[in-house]
């Protein structure tokens, strides 16, 4: 397994793959723009990544520090408009850092009576997530062919580094709802977590003046607690443990694997990768954004209007790629560890339970209507929540796209066997 790159200056080293641009544009846009050019000194202004990891406190922390104020504000509700929301509140570490409710969009904003657009993910397993790239080449086997859009965080792979990521649900009027980052930080200030704040970045870090230091320090501290490989990617579930041959599957979970590998079935390890590759553990996903057409959720309340999209790589709320029609409908490949927690499934959380999902992937195109509404007329609107005009962006591989298949791709006997199977990649297995 490649070692996972929870210390200082590991995440330095991985910086360096980054695209700068991007974080660029994300830490000027909030740290520049928030306010603070008038009250920061020149030379602590983080305006590109380098000054981001470079930026010098008071007190120089060790990451063992910063992990553990890390945490402390990851469950710190006083930063948020409510009083009553923080990170933990839709990342739970009892459902693997995704939300512990069954709703399709977490219900944020000062009253937490305001639903967002998306289905909150895991946090797991996103330690060796590559940089937002418009066009990869892998580094197995077919390296010299384009991948395409691959990478970055957030179901649209806007966000390169998790301190970047962590700005938008702190401002996200929807979520944590603060103003601006000077809003967050007076929040702070007040908070139970600011003597440790203190501690941890220096006597100094939350007076007047130093809005621009005590930013990138709760940024900083969220993400490297994010590296902590305990909590985010402790590789025990039962599959790893089949990994190093510590224990075997049964009979219907090979089945299951064997299904899920077989490029002429399932196909889902093509893009959920199942298999060691150059050392390191699989990670179920290959981080590429595809499209899938899943089904338009009644149930988020911004789909109530008939002309709003939510299209992923090509917006609407990233915003860098609108100019391309061929990117619209792309959402980033999840990771499939502990999905078996999740109950809620796809960026929009349409599906709510894990046979469901297995059933789209078998019977999409045979039974359109059984995941999708009918028009007036009768006929079934399949595509639902992709625009006519970007259908031709719909991923073309197997599972899906096979003309000749009149029958679901998976008998109920399969089902249970794939059901078996993700059930091993959940995480806290432990030897019989
Ligand atoms: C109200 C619920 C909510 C809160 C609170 C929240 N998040 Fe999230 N989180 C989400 C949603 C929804 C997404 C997906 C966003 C998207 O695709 O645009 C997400 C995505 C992420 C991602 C990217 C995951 C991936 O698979 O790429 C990270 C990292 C993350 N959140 C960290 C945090 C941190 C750190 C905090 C606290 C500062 C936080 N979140 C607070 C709902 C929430
Ligand atoms: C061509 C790439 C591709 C293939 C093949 C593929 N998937 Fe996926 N999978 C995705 C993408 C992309 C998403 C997210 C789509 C979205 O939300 O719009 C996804 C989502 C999922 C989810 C929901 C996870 C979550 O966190 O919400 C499950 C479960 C899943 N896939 C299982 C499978 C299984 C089982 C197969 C094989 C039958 C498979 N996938 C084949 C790309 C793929």
């Amino acid at each position: 397994m490649r070692s996972p790159p929870y210390s200082l200056s590991k995440f330095l080293v991985g910086l360096r793959s980054a695209s700068a641009a991007v974080v660029l544009a994300i830490v000027g846009l909030a740290i520049g723009g928030g306010g603070f050019a008038a009250t920061c000194t020149p030379k602590l202004k983080p305006t590109t990544p380098a000054g981001f990891y470079a930026t010098k406190y008071e007190k120089t922390p060790t990451a063992a520090a910063m992990t553990a104020m890390g945490r402390v504000l990851f469950f710190d509700t006083a930063l948020s408009a409510s009083g009553r929301m923080s990170c933990a509140s839709c990342h739970d570490p009892a459902n693997a850092m995704g939300p512990a409710n069954s709703l399709s969009v977490q219900l944020g904003g000062p009253q937490l009576q305001d639903a967002g657009n998306r289905a909150a993910p895991s946090l797991k397993y996103l330690q060796t997530s590559p940089a937002f790239t418009e066009h990869f080449f892998g580094s197995e086997g077919n390296d010299s062919e384009d991948q395409g859009p691959t990478g970055g965080l957030t179901w649209d792979g806007r966000f390169n580094q998790p301190h970047a990521q962590a700005t938008a649900p702190l401002l996200s009027p929807v979520e944590m709802a603060n103003a601006d980052s000077r809003d967050v930080l007076a929040k702070l200030r007040k908070s139970p977590s600011a003597a440790q704040f203190r501690q941890t970045y220096g006597d100094h870090v939350l007076d007047a003046g130093n809005e621009s230091l005590a930013w990138n320090g709760l940024l900083l501290a969220l993400e490297v607690f994010q590296q902590s490989p305990a909590e985010f990617y402790p590789y025990t579930s039962k599959y790893d443990a089949m990994l190093r041959k510590q224990v075997a599957l049964s009979a219907s979970e090979q089945r299951g694997l064997a299904l899920f590998n077989d490029t002429q079935r399932g196909n889902c390890a093509t893009c959920h990768i199942s298999v060691i590759q150059s050392g390191a553990f699989p990670q179920f996903t290959d981080y590429g954004l595809i499209a899938l057409g899943v089904p338009r959720n009644a149930a988020i309340p911004s789909n109530a209007n008939p002309t709003y999209f939510d299209l992923g790589l090509c917006g609407p709320l990233r915003t860098d790629l609108q100019s391309h029609p061929e990117y619209c409908g792309r959402f980033k490949t999840p990771t499939l560890r502990n999905v078996a927690l999740k109950k809620s499934f796809f960026h929009n959380g349409v599906l709510h339970n894990l046979e469901e999902v297995i059933r789209f992937y078998s019977e999409r195109d045979v039974h359109p209507e059984k995941f999708y509404p009918r028009k007036a007329d009768g006929s079934v609107d399949k595509f639902n929540d992709l625009p006519a005009m970007y259908r031709g962006n719909l991923d073309s591989l197997a599972p899906f796209n096979q003309p000749n298949r009149r029958q679901p791709l998976f008998t109920e006997a399969e089902i249970a066997d794939l059901l078996a199977f993700l059930n091993t990649l959940t995480d806290g297995f432990t030897t019989p």
